[in-house]
């Protein structure tokens, strides 16, 4: 399933393959119960982070404001067998993800890339101590500098920059 829609992603700027897994190798490794992402598409990082939640027992919340995308996404949920693990959240996530409550895991921002630091600035209060922040294409495209900025110089945070031969991934953690 994820090699099918890896080969038919033109047009869905899905990570790639490494941040697929990165994505589900930390939702496993911090035993991520709550996930937020921020940018589904056709679902397809959301399924690699399902892949995770099915070893910690844990949910996804996705959020994307397509209404075309959020459908594609939730029959390749069916498809992948994960539908049971996902909420898929419709509209403007600067709106609504307003209605989300903490503690939030793991929180991956994979959507307008200038939006970053609005998500940021809304969801860093709800990801609780030890959790991680995840943010796709800190090389490509560029990203808001301001972003940026606020995730490597935050005192809360301890951020390293993985994959950067490619879109590049933040990785964040949430110091306890
Ligand atoms: C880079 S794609 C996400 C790719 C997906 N994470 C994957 O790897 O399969 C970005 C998605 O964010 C959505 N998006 C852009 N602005 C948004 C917003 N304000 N609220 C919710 N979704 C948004 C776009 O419609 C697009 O589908």
């Amino acid at each position: 399933m994820l090699d099918d829609l890896d080969r038919n992603r033109r047009g869905f700027a899905n990570v790639p393959v490494e941040d697929g897994r990165l994505l589900r190798l930390l939702t496993e490794a911090i035993g991520a119960k709550k996930v937020v992402e921020i940018g589904a598409s056709n679902g397809y990082s959301a399924i690699w982070i399902c892949l995770g939640l099915r070893a910690t027992g844990g949910r996804l919340i996705t959020h994307e404001i397509d209404a075309e995308r959020a459908a594609l996404a939730k029959a390749n949920f069916r498809r992948a067998g994960v539908e049971g693990l996902v909420t898929v959240v419709e509209g403007d996530a600067h709106e609504t993800v307003k209605g989300l409550e903490g503690p939030i895991d793991l929180l991956f921002l994979d959507a307008d890339k200038p939006g970053y630091l609005d998500y940021l600035g809304k969801l860093l209060p709800l990801v609780r101590p030890g959790g991680l922040v995840l943010a796709h294409n800190m090389r490509r495209p560029e990203p808001d500098p301001r972003f940026v900025e606020a995730i490597a110089t935050n005192p809360d945070l301890e951020t390293l920059f993985l994959n950067m031969g490619e879109a590049g991934m933040g990785v964040s953690l949430k110091k306890r």
